[in-house]
């Protein structure tokens, strides 16, 4: 701590660090200042462009000054930067290799989470905040929660999403109903059971949250089931890091056309990764897969086996968390990581259950306000 090295030529300044040493550029310094001229001291936006910096400016001098750091820039300028801000944003650090990586935020799950469903009850999650807090941070680390005891009112999971999000609306409706109908425009409104899956692969962007309430529940069967993709493609790395490069690696493609007006297609890849190599999302859909038409002849065999894998786990029961939705209850999922089925239902009975896609985004930010006002819960 306190002590800094500036380079030779003047491009970067190294700081020491309770943590370790970190170096900065010059460049980067200037850009992220924190003074009135680079930030606006209300919205903290920045004010300047990168046009706005001299392309060449040199670090020539700095100073300690408790637990700030002024850096003097070409002899003129100078910027002054609260160690914490540095340490919080260094970039010099180790890079992160590993082939099979998932968002910091993300605990995989196996059936063994089936204890530890988070679950709060409606008229908390509107009037106690804290409670929501909780919640909202274990759908964030998990991708999946329940909630009890909400109306069992028409278009009510809509008032739901808006407690922490907004929703989106789609070909579909701002929500829609899911119950068995004699002519289906989509399989999911019929009484089959319907193979884990992710919702609506063939949009981009992919829908990032999905809502499911049930209105009315009392056939046999109709169970839901929600499988951590996260967790399935970490299996898949495990056992043939092959299978994983192939299917993150290639386009697959999915479509619908299901309804006179509706014609959707997006080619994406079943497993995708970010350019950090983080895995951000899984997509599967064996109702919307279209004809892959992006895969290499010499590796199309290859993908095939590798996409078959990864139906055979999604099928394993290690993985499934399963529970019967009842009447005035719903679940959420992160639509970009767990997959949800239903098992097939029979007989006398209703079953009748709304949906709706709430955006992932608006989901984020409430809670990092709420972690901003809470700090982290212990686990
Ligand atoms: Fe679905």
């Amino acid at each position: 701590m306190n002590e800094f090295k500036i380079d030779e030529a003047g491009g970067y300044i190294q700081l020491e660090f309770a943590g370790g040493p970190a170096r900065f550029h010059a460049i980067w310094l200037l850009d992220n200042a924190l003074d009135e001229t680079t930030r606006h001291p209300k919205n903290h936006q920045r004010l300047i462009t990168i046009l706005d910096l001299p392309p060449n400016s040199k670090i020539t001098n700095a100073k300690w000054v408790g637990d700030n750091i002024t850096i003097e820039f070409d002899h003129t300028t100078q910027k002054t930067y609260p160690i914490q801000f540095l340490w919080h944003n260094r970039y010099d650090k180790p890079i992160n290799n590993n082939p099979f990586q998932t968002p910091e935020n993300a605990i995989l799950w196996d059936k063994t989470a089936q204890n530890i469903i988070s679950t709060i009850n409606y008229h908390d999650a509107l009037h106690d905040e804290y409670k929501l807090f909780i919640w909202l941070q274990n759908l964030y680390q998990y991708g999946f929660a329940v909630m009890n005891g909400v109306p069992c009112e028409s278009g009510q999971l809509i008032k739901v999403a808006e407690i922490f999000t907004f929703v989106r609306q789609t070909n579909y409706g701002q929500w829609f109903e899911v119950r068995a109908d004699v002519n289906p425009t989509n399989l999911a409104y019929t009484n089959l059971g319907l193979q884990a899956h992710t919702d609506n692969p063939y949009r981009n962007p992919v829908p990032t949250m999905q809502i499911l309430m049930a209105l009315e529940n009392n056939v046999a069967g109709g169970d839901s089931i929600v499988i951590d993709g996260f967790k399935i493609a970490e299996q898949l790395y495990k056992n043939n890091p092959k299978h994983y490069v192939l299917l993150s690696n290639y386009l697959a493609f999915f479509d619908y056309h299901g309804d006179a007006k509706t014609r959707l297609n997006a080619r994406v890849p079943i497993l995708e990764k970010n350019l950090a190599g983080q895995l951000v999302a899984v997509r599967f859909n064996n109702r919307s897969a279209a004809p892959f038409s992006d895969i290499p002849f010499d590796k199309m065999d290859a993908y095939y086996n590798a996409y078959r894998t990864f139906a055979q786990y999604i099928e394993d029961e290690q993985f499934m968390i399963k529970f019967k939705l009842e009447a005035g209850q719903l679940f959420i999922v992160d639509n970009t990581r767990v997959l949800h089925a239903r098992t097939a239902f029979h007989g006398h009975g209703v079953r009748h259950l709304q949906g709706c896609y709430p955006d992932k985004d608006g989901f984020v930010s409430t809670y990092n306000y709420l972690r901003e006002k809470y700090g982290n819960h212990p686990r």
